[in-house]
């Protein structure tokens, strides 16, 4: 399919007014999480999930072009999707840091596709890398679910900024 862009060039915004606009939208928090260059479980705090399609089973976030895992998204095949649970704030702020060992203290397995699985999730969700697309300052990545399992709980909500859980 074919796109035309709607404007030749794009409009200045300021880029934190833009930010906070953004940040009116409520989601949920993921944890990516994958292996480094030396093979090396790590992960990145991802808002920006959405599911996609049902056949062919299709999930997609997109990653800032200077995130570091930007580098191992390329390099390797696939990648986890764990959504995190009301229980794990702490994880959520740790794989947001630019740590050494984003792992250290966290309980994980691995997967059905070898790569790790954040215990306590929610859900998570096995994918190849089907596709990446450009999206601007960062990178549309698109998964093929391969395997996928679901918890039980409640999840960890984010909106303007701030991380929340769901009041009755
Ligand atoms: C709640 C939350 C959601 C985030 N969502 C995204 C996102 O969707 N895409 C992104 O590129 N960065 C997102 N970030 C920022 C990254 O987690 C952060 O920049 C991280 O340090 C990148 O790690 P890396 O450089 O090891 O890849 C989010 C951070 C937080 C706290």
């Amino acid at each position: 399919m074919e796109t035309t862009p709607v404007l030749d060039s794009s409009p200045e915004f300021d880029p934190r007014a833009l930010r906070d606009a953004f940040g009116q939208f409520a989601s949920g928090i993921t944890v990516v999480s994958l292996l480094d260059g030396d093979g090396r479980p790590t992960g990145v705090t991802v808002s920006s999930f959405s599911s996609l399609s049902l056949e062919p089973a299709l999930c997609l976030f997109s990653l800032g072009k200077s995130q570091m895992s930007c580098k191992w998204i390329d390099s390797g095949n696939g990648f986890n999707i764990n959504i995190l649970s009301a229980e794990q704030e702490a994880s959520a702020w740790q794989f947001a840091k630019p740590l050494e060992d984003k792992f250290d203290g966290v309980e994980w397995y691995a997967g059905r596709n070898a790569l790790p699985v954040l215990k306590g999730s929610l859900c998570h969700f096995e994918c190849a890398k089907w596709n990446v697309y450009d999206g601007g300052d960062h990178i549309i990545v698109v998964g093929q679910i391969t395997h996928f399992e679901r918890g039980d709980g409640d999840p960890l909500l984010f909106y303007r900024g701030k991380m929340a859980t769901v009041a009755e």
